[in-house]
């Protein structure tokens, strides 16, 4: 069902959710708080999201059953998990309210598909090259892969924090690559000289009415976000209305309903390219449950049910710090078990703590956030770097 016709669900009713992780659980706590009730789907009965839904339905994204009793109880339903088959949404459309549609989540689970959307908007992405076979692969020469390199071979699909990439210098070194992905679809992309990473976030209401949070400035460490400040410290003002401009362009012409996430790199000269997007709230976005007047999590609720989008000011200068596993291991082979320095973090009046409830603390693995929101952004890093040092956890790559 097209979220623009139905009637807006009110606070008392239900609210559906596909994914049980962290998003999952932060997506709980702010519907919750306004009222709603939550029945989230996941495969995990211990999933982080499962302690604090209202209802839990344990079952895999396919299963038609589950989903029709989740589009029983729920008059609206979204996602939180990038990579739930496109179909599932499109099932649960039949009987109810799905936002974002599955065509939307399908064009950003698709490296290929995203890339194309993002340019039919106008909007650049670094220089490329599809390959989608070992077929096809061999009838490409070596002049065309040389004039991507050098660069970073990633699947089409089912990416993220890093994995599925391998970088390559020479033609030679991408083909063993490619075969090393095991000959799946795959894109290979120019390495560019990045200047800096940011990230837009943006809520597009079932009325069209688009709203854009500032420009959030992004580390990555490994492949796994590291660190986020907002506003973006390095990015001029005209290139933070770019971005945004760009964010915006790109959820209205998919005609988009729900929180989207648009990923860019900022090039050593200055211009603008967009890397990949999230049709979800977003780990660069956890900074707004404490420095915006609504969080990306309110707005993702607010989509869904139809109501107004909420003001996106940030109230607070912001520092996020992601907590991965590896905070709760110590030794250089990080293989000794230990208790993470909460007491010192707690200590700093700014940092607000989210752990996100997970059992098994394991290297890599994202546990939790802490953003400190300060009365300055100096006041704010000052904070995170004291707590970084108190934790073991790197600030620069
Ligand atoms: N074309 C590129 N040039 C330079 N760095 C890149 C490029 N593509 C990716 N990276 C680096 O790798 C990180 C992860 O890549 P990304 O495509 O965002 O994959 P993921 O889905 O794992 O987040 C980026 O945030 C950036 O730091
Ligand atoms: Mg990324």
């Amino acid at each position: 069902m097209n979220s623009a016709s139905a009637a807006p669900v009110l606070p008392g009713q239900w609210l559906g959710m596909l994914g049980g992780g962290q998003l999952g659980r932060m997506f709980c706590f702010a519907a919750q708080s306004m009222g709603y009730k939550v029945c989230v789907l996941d495969p995990d009965p211990r999933c982080p999201a499962g302690a604090v839904a209202d209802r839990l339905i344990v079952a895999d994204y396919r299963d038609e059953t589950a989903l029709t009793e989740l589009a029983t109880l729920c008059p609206a339903v979204s996602t939180e998990f990038e990579n739930v088959p496109a179909q599932s949404l499109d099932f649960l459309a039949r009987t109810t309210t799905v936002s974002p549609a599955g065509r939307c989540v399908a064009i950003a689970q698709d490296r290929v598909a995203e890339k194309r959307f993002i340019e039919s908007c106008g909007v650049p992405v670094a220089p490329h090259l599809v390959i989608e076979s070992n077929e096809a692969l061999a009838a490409i020469g070596d002049s065309a892969i040389e004039s991507v390199l050098p660069g970073i071979l990633k699947t089409a699909r089912l990416g993220y924090d890093g994995k599925g990439q391998v970088r390559v210098n020479t033609a030679a070194e991408a083909r063993e690559a490619y075969a090393a992905l095991g000959g799946v679809p795959c894109v290979l992309e120019k390495r560019l000289a990045l200047a800096f990473e940011v990230s837009v976030l943006s809520a597009r209401g079932a009325d069209g009415a688009v709203a854009t949070y500032p420009l959030a400035q992004n580390v990555h460490i490994d492949g796994i976000l590291a660190t986020t400040t907002v506003p973006a410290p390095d990015a001029a003002p005209a290139i933070a209305d770019a971005a945004r401009a760009a964010a915006a362009a790109i959820a209205s012409q998919m005609d988009y309903v729900g929180v989207l996430c648009v990923e860019f790199f900022i090039l050593k000269d200055g211009s603008l390219v967009a890397n990949e997007m999230a049709p979800r709230p977003h780990n660069s976005g956890h900074y707004t449950i404490d420095a915006c007047a609504s969080s990306q999590f309110d707005q993702q609720v607010r989509a869904m049910a139809g109501l107004p989008l909420g003001e996106t000011r940030q109230h607070s200068p912001a520092v996020m710090l992601n907590v991965l596993g590896d905070v709760w291991f110590e030794g250089p082979a990080k293989d000794r078990a230990r208790v993470p320095a909460w007491a010192d973090v707690v200590a700093l009046p700014s940092a607000r703590l989210h752990l996100y409830g997970k059992e098994d603390a394991r290297v890599g693995r994202k546990m939790g956030h802490i953003t400190f929101a300060g009365a300055s952004l100096d006041e704010a890093r000052h904070a995170c770097v004291t707590a970084a040092a108190s934790l073991d956890i790197p600030l620069e790559d």
